[in-house]
Parts: structure tokens; C-alpha cells; sequence
């Protein structure tokens, strides 16, 4: 399997170029996998679900997809992978809701890089028990892109939760390895794959858990996830969405004073965290509207529950990283 981009491989900006890749790699792929069965862990990201379109455009029900909802999933991403895929392009797709396992591991664990290690040890351990539940499969797909072969040796370690089992004896199907990712979102396109999945911002293995800080509970947990929800609706009704590289929400966990229909509230706050970079190393705030970020406060605080404060995080990277854990 070739490794490194040929110097005069074209770089895929069209619809034109897109669709000769697709059918480039149809035929690949077929030839690769014959008639076997091919494994692909679907987390609904950009990487992960234009690689599952182009299989299932290859070999259809030969792919076996697993989405593990870990529980820190942003509002309506699951249901998205289901209606996309499941119910758009009939894939073979196992759903696995785990938030109870995970939930109920990272109970009373604070530290941000043990929360880590809790859910991407935690997220190949149910990837590995649908896998050995399954028969008859030969390959592992991954979403490997050009950048994780450049980047780490091939390793796809920042974009999975944690990578995929060592051990799995699978011959790998990686087709869009050497792809950069504007490219990569070319191919989803012209897959008929829709904007706002193709588009998608980065949004981190860990998910929400690294946003909900401290011990994840689920009352915060709850409260990050709308907030965000509002903020994402929010944005894009202003035409943000495409314009800021990154945006999110994120609950502390500490409490303020508020007061709520005459009487003391003692409740969350929401950040929200906004920014834009080229290359995720430094980062600027972006200046939103005051009217935007207005409508967003008053629908936070009129909407979430157990929040009395929305908070607009300034600081640049560095000294502050994007994520706040
Ligand atoms: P920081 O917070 O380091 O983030 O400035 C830089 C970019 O990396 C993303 N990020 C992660 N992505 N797993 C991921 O897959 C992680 O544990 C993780 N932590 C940060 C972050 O969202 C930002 O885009």
C-alpha cells in the first residue's frame, strides 16, 4: 500500500477530481477486499464517515460499522450517524449506547488526562467486544489521513479516542491515507455526504468530557450539552459556522450566586469558548457581535437548567490552550 503522496499527485479541489478518486479507490478497495467483510469503527467524524460512505459505495453490506455513544457526544451526533447512515445509505451499522459504562467509570476522577485515558481505554475495550462478536471479518477500515502518516507514523492517535486495538489481526483499508483534509471534504461532498457533517469543526476523542470539567456528572453534563446546542444553532443563524475555526461551550465545576424568580440560586456557569487558527498551535479570539453573543446568554439562561451565568472566554493560545482541560 503506497505511504507517501506521489509529488504530482493532484491536489482534489472539484467534484471532477473528487468523483475520478472515487471511483480510483471503488475499484481499489474492491480488489482488495473480494468478498470479505471489512470493520469500521464510525465515530461520525469527517475522516470516519467519508471513509464509510466510499466503502459502502464499494462493497455495501460487506462493511460493518460500530458507533459507540460514549455519552459525551454533542447534542443529536448520534442520531445524526444513525439517520445518515443507517437509515440514508442502509449501511450495516451496530449501534452501541455505553454512556452508562462510561459514566459510571470516570464517577469521582477529576484529573483531565486520567478522564482521558478512562474513555479511550474504555472506548476500545466496547469496539473490541462488538468485534469479537462479529464473524467472518478480515480488514479494519480507518479514517487515517495524510497529516497522521506525516504526523505520527501512521498512527491515527489524536483523532480516535485513543487509537484502535494493538492487537486486532486485520489487514488495514485505509482509503483516503493520502489525502489532506480539505480534500478529504471534497470526497465527502461529492459522496453526498451533507455540509454540516463534512464541514464538521474538530471536536476531540474525549468529547464533551474534557469540557465538563472536573467529575463528570450528569446534571453539568446535561447543561453543557444544550448550551452548546444553543450555541452551535446560534452561530450559524448569524453565520458564524463556517467563519470560526472552533466554538463550543463549557461548564466549570464550580458554582456562583444567582438569583432565580425572587429567590438565591446557587448554579453553574457556561463558557463559551470561541477561536480561530490555522494550525491549532496558536489561536485568537475572534470578536463576535454583542447582539449574537446577547441572544445566546439569554437563551442559555432561559433554556439550561442550573445555570445562572454565561461567561465569554478572551484568551488567546498561548498562554491558554483551546480546550480548558
Ligand atoms: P488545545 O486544547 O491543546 O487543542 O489547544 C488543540 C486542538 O486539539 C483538540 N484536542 C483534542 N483532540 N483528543 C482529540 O482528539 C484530545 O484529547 C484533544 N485535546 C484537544 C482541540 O479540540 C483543538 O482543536
Amino acid at each position: 500500500m503506497l505511504n507517501k503522496r506521489p509529488d504530482d499527485m493532484q491536489r482534489i479541489t472539484t467534484k471532477e477530481l473528487a468523483d475520478a478518486f472515487i471511483a480510483e479507490q471503488v475499484a481499489e478497495v474492491r480488489a482488495q477486499v473480494g468478498d470479505k467483510k471489512v470493520l469500521l469503527a464510525l465515530s461520525g467524524g469527517v475522516d470516519s464517515s467519508v471513509v464509510a460512505a466510499l466503502l459502502i459505495k464499494a462493497i455495501g453490506k460487506q462493511l460493518v460499522c460500530v458507533h459507540v455513544n460514549h455519552g459525551l457526544m454533542r447534542k443529536g451526533e448520534s442520531e445524526q450517524v444513525i439517520e445518515i447512515f443507517r437509515d440514508g445509505l442502509d449501511a450495516n451499522l451496530i449501534y452501541v449506547d455505553a454512556t452508562d459504562r462510561f459514566l459510571s467509570l470516570l464517577e469521582g476522577v477529576t484529573e483531565p488526562e486520567a478522564k482521558r485515558k478512562i474513555i479511550g481505554g474504555e472506548f476500545i475495550k466496547v469496539f473490541d467486544e462488538e468485534a469479537s462478536k462479529l464473524e467472518g471479518i478480515s480488514f479494519l477500515a480507518q479514517g487515517t489521513i495524510y497529516p497522521d502518516i506525516i504526523e505520527s507514523d501512521g498512527v491515527k492517535a489524536h483523532h480516535n479516542v485513543g487509537g484502535l486495538p494493538e492487537d486486532m489481526q486485520f489487514e488495514l483499508v485505509e482509503p483516503v491515507r493520502l489525502l489532506y483534509k480539505d480534500e478529504v471534504r471534497v470526497v465527502g461532498k461529492a459522496l453526498g455526504l451533507p455540509a454540516n457533517m463534512v464541514d464538521r469543526q474538530p471536536f476531540p476523542g474525549p468529547g464533551l468530557g474534557v469540557r465538563c470539567l472536573g467529575e463528570i456528572k450528569r446534571d453539568r453534563l446535561h447543561s453543557l450539552r444544550e448550551s452548546d446546542a444553543i450555541l452551535r444553532e446560534e452561530f450559524d443563524k448569524a453565520g458564524l459556522t463556517n467563519k470560526v475555526w472552533q466554538f463550543f461551550t463549557v461548564v466549570p465545576d464550580f458554582r456562583s450566586t444567582g438569583v432565580r424568580d425572587g429567590k438565591r440560586a446557587w448554579d453553574w456557569p457556561v463558557i463559551i469558548r470561541a477561536v480561530n487558527t490555522v494550525d491549532a498551535m496558536t489561536a485568537t479570539v475572534p470578536e463576535i457581535d454583542w447582539a449574537v453573543l446577547k441572544k445566546i446568554t439569554d437563551r442559555i439562561l432561559a433554556e439550561v437548567p442550573g445555570v445562572c451565568r454565561v461567561l465569554y472566554d478572551l484568551s488567546p493560545k498561548g498562554p491558554a490552550t483551546i480546550e480548558w482541560e
